[in-house]
């Protein structure tokens, strides 16, 4: 495979592991790089001394390009940038703020910059801020989301058609299948989030794993929306925000409900009740815990194989 993500970030495979708090930290990050796909660190989780060393041991653990997720609510972003250039880290996946802000900085530093969005006007904002390519993520993905429902079926043609920069489809992919179907809607390739966290590499919590490949159809709820729509599990907290808004409760109320440290709670320390557990519909279609590598192999066999099928009668009529 080459095409113009696999040369913009000298790749083997159109295959990017996404930044995930809690979830992705070097190991997987390395080991996704390793595989010929590229490995983000998350670091929206990470005080600015653990983000230094996370970085130090992924370029210990991988000759190969990675990047860095910088989500840009993050308070001490500028710590994070500072460490970022300083390592001479390639790539850098902005997300959750204006693109304005920084791609001009990081791009001034030899840095590729890729934004996500989550609909087409933010798209076409962000190549206007001169990013090298765009992620559009869609109302089935993990973590925090858009707050118009958009789908990736629906969200990503809208945005090929108008986008002149490469594109990178997100939201409900984790099969080779999917790949190629997002890729036939006019992707460059794609970001799989909820797949890796069920991966040996990820670093959340092995409750978070477990509870991740058990989850069925329709386990999830994109949730939130007053405040930072976020897709969750439906385990005891989300009940506990459902009926926050049977009774009417204001944001303000829902933010006191949601307090500070569930993300961390959940993911990362296993609390399956009380926790936030952030993962996309996609995840009920996985049922084991796999090596990063083997997931990356196995996205890119089905990819051939759904490729070659493509020229079988059923595609003839
Ligand atoms: C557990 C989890 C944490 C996430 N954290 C972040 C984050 O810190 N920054 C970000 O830009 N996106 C985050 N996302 C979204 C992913 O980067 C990615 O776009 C999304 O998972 C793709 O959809 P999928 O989950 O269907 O594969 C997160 C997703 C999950 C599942």
């Amino acid at each position: 495979m080459s095409n113009r993500i696999c040369e913009l970030f000298g790749i083997q495979y159109p295959l990017i592991q996404a930044g995930m708090i809690w979830c992705s930290g070097w190991e997987l990050a390395s080991a996704v790089s390793n595989a010929g796909g590229l490995g983000i660190i998350g670091s929206g989780s990470m005080y600015p001394a653990i983000l230094d060393e996370q970085i130090t041991k992924c370029k210990t653990a991988t000759d190969k390009p990675f990047a860095v997720n910088l989500p840009m609510l993050y308070p001490d972003i500028d710590k994070h940038i500072e460490t970022i250039i300083r390592h001479k880290v390639p790539i850098v996946f902005t997300s959750a703020g204006n693109p304005k802000t920084w791609t001009e900085h990081l791009k001034s530093q030899g840095i590729k910059v890729v934004h996500v969005v989550s609909s087409l006007k933010f798209a076409l904002k962000a190549q206007e801020a001169g990013v090298d390519a765009v992620v559009a993520e869609g109302f089935e993905a993990g973590g925090h989301n858009g707050r118009d429902e958009t789908t990736t079926m629906c969200l990503i043609p809208m945005v090929a058609r108008e986008l002149s920069i490469p594109l990178i489809a997100a939201g409900g992919i984790g099969t080779g299948r999917g790949m190629l179907a997002a890729m036939n809607l006019g992707a460059d390739g794609v970001q799989i989030g909820s797949r890796f966290v069920a991966s040996e590499e990820s670093s959340a919590h092995i409750n978070f794993k477990h509870a991740v490949i058990n989850t069925n159809e329709g386990d999830t709820r994109l949730t939130l929306k007053e405040l930072t729509p976020v897709r969750l599990i439906k385990n005891e907290f989300y009940q506990q925000v459902e009926a926050a808004y049977q009774r009417g409760a204001s944001a303000e109320e829902l933010k006191t409900l949601l307090g500070r440290g569930r993300a961390k709670k959940g993911m990362f320390e296993g609390d399956l009740v009380d926790g936030e557990l952030e993962i996309g519909q996609i995840s009920s279609l996985f049922d084991h815990i796999m090596p990063a590598a083997t997931i990356v192999a196995e996205i890119i066999s089905e990819f051939r194989e759904a490729l070659s099928e493509q020229q079988t009668d059923k595609f003839k009529f």
